[in-house]
């Protein structure tokens, strides 16, 4: 039995991974310091307790403590890391850029640095679709230039993905940075749009729309794991993968769809683009397509009516 050290392991996409590997016969050894910034740690705990298996263990730690994740290092052996830890979310890292550099930037250099010491050879990290920050040619793609990031969170991410090349390069890893395109789904996560807009249109509080409204590649959380999992045993050598659903949806068309699963009107306020945030993103993923076999198969109308039903169930939402 082969087994995966997974960072993230109580988030969101963490936890959807641990599953899966579970589900596909990996051993997984979690680990995740239920931070508690961007939305409540009780829904991480929630997620772990979810994941009971005999061939799952999980350790509270913090990454950016060296000292906490060596030992972890010590007691297992692993075959691949999936790096998926990290303080997300754009906005507040305006607020707290050096906690987004201690757990993004240190976090990332303390995991590569036990794998180092551990002789671990196949490493994925995930990345973000922010790291193309102001870049305005769409679709986005892994050959264009990334050297505008726009807010701290995505220069975390960049940075991450350059610290990943030196591993890569230095002691022969072979490293896949996965950049994720708004990833959404069951368990997703409370301050990302599809799931504040859905919570507000249920209560009917408003909800704030950006600018014209901004337009984002929405990826179904099972395709996103799919694409780690092939990236994790596909992927040879330093690469970056888009990983996105490749069809960037309007925000009139998410909202429509919203009101027509939630069977309620949306209240709309209107709000410039916040600093920080860009205004579309849209993923060519031709790379991922091709080395991994990445292929998403969730459109954006069967993922958000699988997301409200899930939030109904969840909530106990009956309109
Ligand atoms: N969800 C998306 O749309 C999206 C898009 C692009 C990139 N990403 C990246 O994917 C990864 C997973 O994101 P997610 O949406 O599941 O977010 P999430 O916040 O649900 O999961 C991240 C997990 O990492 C944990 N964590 C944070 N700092 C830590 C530390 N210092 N030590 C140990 N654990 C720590 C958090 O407690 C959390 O459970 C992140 O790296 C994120 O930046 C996500």
């Amino acid at each position: 039995m082969k087994t995966v050290f997974l960072t993230g392991a109580a988030g969101f996409i963490g936890s959807h991974t641990a599953e899966k590997l579970l589900s596909l016969g990996y051993a997984v050894i979690g680990v995740d310091n239920f931070d508690g910034l961007l939305y409540d740690p009780s829904i991480k705990r929630k997620n772990i307790v979810l994941l009971k298996n005999k061939n799952f263990t999980f350790y509270e730690i913090d990454i950016a403590d060296k000292a906490e994740l060596d030992k972890v290092f010590k007691r297992h052996k692993f075959d691949f890391v999936v790096h998926l830890a990290a303080r997300a979310g754009v906005l507040p890292s305006l607020k707290f850029p050096q906690l987004y550099a201690e757990a993004n930037i240190t976090g990332t250099i303390n995991v590569l640095e036990a794998c180092k010491d551990a002789g671990i050879k196949r490493v994925v990290f995930a990345s973000s679709s922010s790291v193309y920050g102001s870049n305005k040619k769409l679709p986005f793609s892994e050959e264009d230039r990334t050297d505008t990031q726009i807010s701290p969170y995505a220069a975390t991410k960049k940075a991450g993905e350059s610290i990943c090349h030196s591993y890569s390069h230095i002691y022969g890893m072979s490293i896949a940075c996965l950049r994720f395109f708004t990833v959404y789904g069951p368990r997703g996560r409370p301050d990302m749009v599809i799931y504040k807009f859905t919570k507000n249109i249920f209560e009917g509080k408003p909800i704030t729309v950006f600018g014209e409204g901004t337009k984002r590649d929405y990826t179904y959380i099972a395709d996103i794991v799919d694409g780690v999992i092939a990236a994790m045993e596909k992927n040879k050598g330093y690469n970056i993968y888009n990983l996105g659903n490749s069809d960037t949806v309007e925000m009139t068309k998410l909202l429509s769809l919203m009101e027509k699963y939630i069977g309620k009107k949306a209240i709309i306020r209107k709000a410039p683009l916040p600093t920080g945030d860009v205004p579309a993103t849209y993923a060519d993923i031709a790379k991922a397509k091709k080395i991994l076999g990445f292929n998403p198969k969730t459109k954006i109308e069967t993922g958000l009516k699988n997301f409200v039903d899930w939030y109904k169930k969840e909530f106990n939402e009956d309109i």
